[in-house]
């Protein structure tokens, strides 16, 4: 299978992964082998620091080898096509995990690859990001950790605003928090919603307004302004967002111990203020499990 979109996975699997997670975070170096002899091949278009790491040193802890492919390093950058690509890494490697500027060239990569194609962020969707997310959340609210029959709808409902740009990392965590009963509401200014269409997504409450977004919330979550390949777009954005800055009076009218996530990398001043630095910012553990999340990701698709 491939793993383009938090979609490709339903509420058990994503459970089942989660319940991996938790196993491979607490035992860091007891599973050594099982990807031994698989390869992984990590191509980029864009930069990474987190994705980049945690997916090597993932592969590398589990056993097995990933080879680091920039874009513009091999035959791509000369117009080689992506589907020919596909087909020849198909028959070198176990599993191709790719961050692209278009969701399109994914597709065209999985449907040229025998071997599972994993998401590493396109302009779309995250959804590596947001199974680590899921995780960093139940681990903050150990009561609704999911279990096989009982997720976080069960006996206490937490609400995730998230404050900011409708996008990739935005679409996923809409579609993730829906899949496993997380409430959540999303504030972005008018003209930057979120585009994604699904019927999984229409109780989410969509406001251009971050005070009312942020009511009674336990997870306050931000993301960049300007993403990769929005460059072009900087100084439109920077003007239209102020008002969607996460700091300590926008949080004031969130739950008191409200706690703080961004995927990184972040933007002091911009998108949050040092409230990142703080004692309810969970922002370290988030980077960190996508670590964990990632074995369990690759261990799904990979054996
Ligand atoms: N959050 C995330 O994907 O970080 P990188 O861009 O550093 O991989
Ligand atoms: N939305 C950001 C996420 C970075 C991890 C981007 O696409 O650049």
């Amino acid at each position: 299978m491939h793993f383009l979109s938090i979609t490709d996975l339903n509420k058990n699997e994503i459970t089942e992964i989660l319940q991996a997670t938790k196993i491979l975070k607490a035992n860091l170096h007891q599973h050594h082998d099982r990807l031994k002899n698989k390869t992984l091949a990590m191509l980029f278009e864009k930069p990474s620091t987190r994705t980049r790491i945690s997916f090597e040193v993932a592969m590398v802890q589990l056993g097995g080898y990933a080879l680091n492919l920039h874009a513009g390093e091999i035959q791509l950058k000369r117009g080689e096509a992506i589907s020919d690509t596909a087909k020849v890494l198909s028959r070198y490697v176990d599993g191709v995990m790719a961050r692209v500027y278009e969701h399109e060239t994914l597709i065209e990569l999985s449907k040229n690859s025998t071997v599972p194609v994993i998401n590493g962020l396109s302009d779309y969707e995250h959804p590596c990001q947001i199974i680590s997310d899921l995780f960093t959340i139940y681990e903050q609210f150990p009561v609704d950790f999911p279990s096989k029959d009982r997720f976080c709808d069960g006996n206490r409902e937490i609400k995730l605003a998230y404050i900011g740009d409708g996008n990739n990392v935005c679409n996923s965590l809409m579609l993730g928090c829906a899949m496993m009963g997380i409430k959540m509401a999303v504030a972005a200014p008018e003209g930057y919603e979120p585009k994604i269409k699904n019927k999984l997504i229409n109780k989410i409450k969509i406001t251009n307004d971050p005070v009312e977004a942020v009511k009674d919330a336990d997870i306050v979550y931000t993301d960049v302004w300007v993403s990769m390949g929005s460059e072009e777009e900087a100084e439109e954005r920077l003007n239209k967002f102020k008002k969607y800055q996460v700091n300590e009076k926008l949080l004031s009218g969130a739950k008191p111990e409200c706690k703080i996530m961004h995927c990184l990398p972040a933007h002091r001043g911009m998108e949050i203020t040092d409230v990142i630095d703080g004692a309810n910012s969970i922002v370290w553990d988030q980077a960190e499990n996508r670590l964990h999340a990632q074995k369990a990701v690759l261990l799904k698709l990979l054996v």
